[in-house]
């Protein structure tokens, strides 16, 4: 058993704890520890780009995109401060080197989104912009960072928090730190169907949720409306909405663009509204569902989406030429731990959550595309704000035991699959109370049983989304009651 000592310590390392982490000074003892490898995030894994307002003008039109498409149900306070302060972080990236993708005469090029009103999508890497913001922080970063390292719990006492205690080469240690900054992502892998990266499974909400510390707006999850889900792989493949903006088409088996008898707006209509119509179609006639790339010559959609080329030919799909079959698959969580506009949990002291993890009120019901990786970039600049103006290294050390606990039982894998469909079918894009009531008993039962505290983490995660959405009575955004709409 070893013991740690930082002045902070940040869980996770997508754009959100990196972030972070580059806005501390060096003079702070900053240590981050990852789940697995630093990429295996969803930063990583993002596609289409950051969202950001073009020039002055257009921060107003950010603004009221982002509260539209969040159906009534944003923070406005945040919305601001997103589109406010979004400018001035990604021209600091730019001035650190980062490199977004540029015209032939060195202009930033933006693409579309659902949504948007206006081109204000920043890219890299053509559909690569995580991996390459994701590249290019880890290549600045100056501080260490624990591998493999699964965090068991928060070391809270007293409203306080001091740490966590982790599991790391078969070892339970407590790490130490005056602040402690949550930046572990979402909730993926409760869900049958996601995008996310493999770590991203609500362990560290079920921590909070342990010590009282509210989640907010856990029935708003986000379901991507194209996502490729045949095949084995736990991660499903995202075809950007940044295909759509730029001319793909949803058609069905005959060739008929059926999103515009849900919405006006097509394919461009908000992520909820497309993800709805694609399931409630597929529903209702049986017949599949494609992603028809034939918009784009082969050369250009090479050069412009080099990842999804390669990754979709892999799979034995000849792109642009041949259509995609696509099914929604769950994306993000718009719900989180509730933090204030510098990332602070109220109930406890010395503790910030961040990025997906977190619950500013910022996505409403239902996010903007692209506005997350911005919101890691401008909510991280303000969390290591806080914590250079308040962090108190004098501060006393307390100790807490360095209990073991049982992480994984024999019977959790088939356990934890069979909640991952549960929560798909019950608890995903069309709800009924009958099946959250259905959901709710399944999980209260697998609660009792003699399973790894893992599992429990994210049982007791599943229970307050299918709690948080059988308190909403009615539809709103991401929430759907499926006897509440006229589809
Ligand atoms: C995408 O590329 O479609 C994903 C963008 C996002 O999640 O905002």
């Amino acid at each position: 058993m070893k013991t740690s000592q930082y002045d902070v310590l940040i869980i996770g390392t997508g754009i959100a704890g990196l972030h972070t982490a580059l806005n501390l000074p060096s003079s702070l003892r900053v240590l981050i520890v990852s789940k697995d490898y630093a990429w295996e995030c969803n930063t990583f894994y993002a596609q289409g780009g950051i969202a950001v307002a073009v020039n002055h003008d257009d921060i107003a039109l950010h603004i009221k995109d982002t509260l539209e498409a969040g159906a009534g149900h944003c923070n406005q306070e945040a919305v601001e401060v997103l589109c406010t302060e979004g400018p001035e972080v990604i021209q600091q990236l730019i001035k650190r080197g980062c490199m977004f993708d540029k015209d032939e005469l060195g202009c930033i090029l933006y693409t579309k989104e659902a949504a948007h009103s206006t081109n204000r999508i920043v890219h890299a890497g053509g559909d690569a912009t995580g991996r390459v913001v994701h590249l290019f922080m880890m290549e600045q970063l100056r501080v260490p960072i624990l591998y493999n390292t699964q965090v068991t719990d928060l070391l809270i006492e007293n409203g306080r928090c001091y740490g966590a205690r982790v599991f790391h080469a078969d070892n339970v240690f407590n790490i130490y730190a005056n602040k402690t900054v949550i930046a572990s992502g979402g909730v993926g892998s409760l869900y049958e169907y996601h995008t996310n990266a493999r770590t991203i499974s609500a362990d560290i909400q079920g921590i909070c949720l342990n010590h009282s510390i509210a989640l907010a707006d856990m029935e708003m999850m986000q379901f991507h409306p194209t996502a490729f889900v045949l095949g084995n792989a736990v991660r499903k493949q995202l075809l950007s909405e940044s295909l759509r903006g730029e001319g793909a088409k949803i058609v069905d088996e005959d060739g008929l663009r059926f999103v515009f008898d849900y919405d006006e707006r097509g394919e461009l209509a908000p992520r909820d509204i497309v993800s709805r119509a694609i399931f409630d179609y597929k529903d209702k006639t049986h017949k599949e569902v494609y992603l028809d790339l034939s918009a784009f010559s082969e050369d250009h959609f090479k050069q412009r989406f080099p990842s999804i080329y390669f990754n979709m030919q892999n799979i034995g799909y000849n792109i642009p030429q041949q259509r995609i079959p696509i099914s929604p698959a769950f994306h993000y969580a718009m719900g989180g731990i509730h933090t204030d506009l510098f990332g602070k949990i109220s109930q406890v002291e010395d503790l910030y959550a961040v990025g997906e993890a977190a619950h500013t009120g910022l996505h409403g019901a239902n996010r903007l595309a692209s506005n997350s990786l911005l919101e890691g970039l401008v909510f991280s600049k303000r969390v290591a704000t806080d914590i250079i103006k308040t962090i108190d290294i004098k501060r006393e050390i307390k100790e807490f035991p360095e209990v073991e606990d049982v992480l994984i039982n024999e019977n959790d894998k088939e356990l934890k699959n069979e909640l991952r469909n549960i929560m798909w079918c019950y608890a995903g894009i069309l709800r009924e109370e009958k099946n959250l009531n259905k959901a709710m008993n399944r999980v209260k039962e697998m609660l009792e049983l003699p399973i790894g505290k893992l599992l429990k983490l994210r049982l007791l995660v599943s229970k307050e989304i299918i709690q948080s959405a059988l308190n909403r009575k009615k539809s709103l955004g991401a929430h759907c009651m499926k006897e509440e709409i006229s589809l």
